[in-house]
């Protein structure tokens, strides 16, 4: 969570940051901020998004800065908390993503020796600490700082004396972009595509000192040399290209994701046969991630009889980690804390790990055994879609190599599957949705994942109660809630459990649930129960988890609009959740 950006270079820094920060809002949009440097420290930060009020910088000056987007964790989202934070005398400037969490300590001792704070965050005793450490020597007093702050920080620091940003990071992400005769600092690379595609990712404990022409990175006080990585980056992915929001477009882009996702994943032939011969396979993840790892749960077991275990990351630390099962962590940003710590444990557990991630050099790349790229390019919408789409086709691509089938056919029914539920009719599904106050999502089977991800697309974007559920275990408690007033989304289609979930639609429009029943559009016993039917087109299995997954996002999507959601940006969320 939080974005920051870090410029030294030749061009004016505030509308470098300004632009970078813009881009990086999916991290967080509560408040905003930019210092930069001439011979002295210029300081803009206010409540709200700098997408709507980027003037607030005009008065920043100099060809060094830091800036900072924030997602809340200490202190409410206002202009007292806006980084960046200065120390009491206003000679530096810093900006943190991550959580100090020795902080309130930190801070009683900076205050009992006079230090005044002018925030209620965590990260403004960093500036009031490099201001004790202050000796001349700005490096020297950020080195002597670290070892007192505990918790994950990506620091950026500034100094009104000394021509240098300062980097730092532990255990949240920060990359760092090597231009002509200049230099970015971002939390991701991003902001720093526009500028130059060489990359160096920084690790956890390293400390780097950016001047005009060098950058010196160090680690434990030696100096250690990082690889440079050249990235490929869809520049054109992160304009809306003619939609009126990124969540849109990215829908749209599924078929090509699914199937570029399914080629690459595909290639993996030797992942595949290590997971075919696993004792036990585990799987983490979390949110959306942890939707389609569930997906892969139902498929596996049943098409090649392999145990997988599915858990949320979040969870998996006080879990049992049993040492001889390949455990794979999936993760769109590659980035989530949890699901980072949660590998990290897997693999001091001695267990085999692979990464399934949709960005190149993310830190989960770097802790797994391997990696599965996903093919969804970069998605800007907080709401995940396409990359959910890539996760799924990258499991659906190991099944293929696992099972040694030839699933080209189902490459072909799954595109068109999705390209057609891409034009399938929603409104009168929307209709409903918009006045409701909670709605249910059911569905057995493969289809009880493809309703938990349908009911957290809907709450995130349309503010929405939306509860996804086994539809067998919805008569064991929620069935207290149902009336008029909660429709219900349900998933009915030919196959296993297709008449207990007949059933199940009964028993509900009995407590007078208004129903939109997703099923065949020839299946007159779903329309005789159903109050709106939208019909999926007939497929295999992994087309029709594909259709539903497509009808559904479209639902929240109209739903949302008609309720006039901020739907790129939901309130309180953030793209990449970068602390547990
Ligand atoms: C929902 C959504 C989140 C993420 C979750 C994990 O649309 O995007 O639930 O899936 O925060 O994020 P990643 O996949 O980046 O680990």
């Amino acid at each position: 969570m939080c974005g920051i950006v870090g410029y030294i270079g030749w061009r004016d820094a505030a509308p470098m940051l300004v632009e970078g920060l813009k881009s990086l809002e999916y991290r967080g949009y509560d408040s905003f901020g930019v210092a930069t440097g001439t011979d002295r420290l210029m300081v803009a930060k206010r409540k709200g998004r700098i997408s709507e009020q980027a003037d607030c910088v005009s008065g920043c000056h100099g060809t060094r800065g830091i800036g900072h987007t924030r997602w809340a964790t200490h202190g409410l989202p206002d202009d007292r908390n806006a980084h960046p934070h200065t120390d009491c005398s206003g000679r530096f400037a810093i900006v943190h993503n991550g959580i100090i969490e020795n902080y309130a300590e930190l801070r009683r001792g900076l205050e009992e020796r006079g230090h005044r704070f002018t925030s209620d965050t965590d990260s403004e005793v960093i500036a009031h600490l490099i201001e004790e450490a202050w000796e001349g020597d700005f490096a020297a007093a950020v080195r002597g700082v670290l070892p007192l702050l505990e918790g994950s920080y990506a620091i950026l620091a500034l100094c009104a004396d000394t021509d240098e940003v300062v980097a730092a990071r532990e255990r949240s992400p920060l990359v760092l972009g090597l231009g002509d005769d200049e230099f970015f600092a971002c939390s991701d690379a991003t902001p720093i595509v526009a500028y130059t595609r060489n990359i160096l990712v920084m690790e956890d404990g390293d400390l780097a000192v950016i001047r005009r022409g060098s950058v010196a990175v160090e680690n434990g006080g030696e100096t250690v040399v990082r690889e440079t990585t050249y990235i490929d980056y869809d520049v054109e992915a992160s304009r809306k290209g003619g939609f009126e929001h990124f969540m849109l477009k990215e829908i749209f882009e599924q078929p090509d994701v699914f199937q570029q996702s399914f080629r690459l994943a595909c290639k993996h032939h030797g992942i595949s046969m290590l997971l075919s011969r696993a004792r036990g396979i585990s799987v983490i993840a979390c949110g959306t991630s942890y939707n389609a790892a569930l997906l892969f749960r139902y498929f596996v077991e049943k098409e090649c009889g392999v145990p997988v275990r599915v858990d949320l990351a979040s969870e998996y630390r006080y879990l049992s980690t049993p040492g001889d099962e390949i455990v794979i962590a999936v993760s769109q940003s590659g980035e989530t804390a949890d699901t980072l710590s949660a590998l990290k444990k897997a693999a001091s557990s001695n267990c085999a790990t692979i990464a399934i991630t949709n960005v190149q050099g993310s830190s989960i790349t770097r802790a797994a055994d391997d990696t599965i790229y996903t093919g969804a390019g970069p998605e800007i919408s907080v709401a995940a879609t396409k990359s959910y789409m890539g996760q799924y086709a990258a499991f659906v691509g190991l099944l293929a190599g696992m099972s040694c089938s030839d699933m080209s056919a189902v490459e072909r029914s799954v595109r068109q599957a999705i390209e057609e539920s891409l034009l399938t009719d929603v409104n009168e599904a929307v209709s409903l949705c918009v006045g409701a106050s909670t709605l249910f999502y059911v569905g057995r089977g493969i289809f009880y994942p493809v309703a938990l991800e349908g009911a957290l697309k809907m709450k995130e974007i349309s503010y929405i109660h939306a509860e996804g559920y086994a539809a067998g275990e919805i008569k064991h408690g929620p069935f207290a809630l149902l009336s008029k007033d909660t429709p219900a989304v349900a998933v009915c289609l030919p196959g296993d459990g297709y008449q207990s979930m007949l059933g199940n639609l009964r028993e509900m429009k009995a407590r007078g649930t208004p129903l939109i029943g997703i099923g065949y559009g020839d299946d007159i016993d779903l329309q005789d129960v159903a109050d709106v039917c939208i019909p999926v087109p007939k497929g295999d299995a992994y087309a029709q988890v594909a259709a539903v997954t497509v009808i559904m996002q479209r639902i929240a999507y109209y739903t949302a609009l008609a309720l006039g959601r901020d739907i790129d940006k939901p309130r309180n969320l953030a793209k990449s959740v970068t602390v547990e």
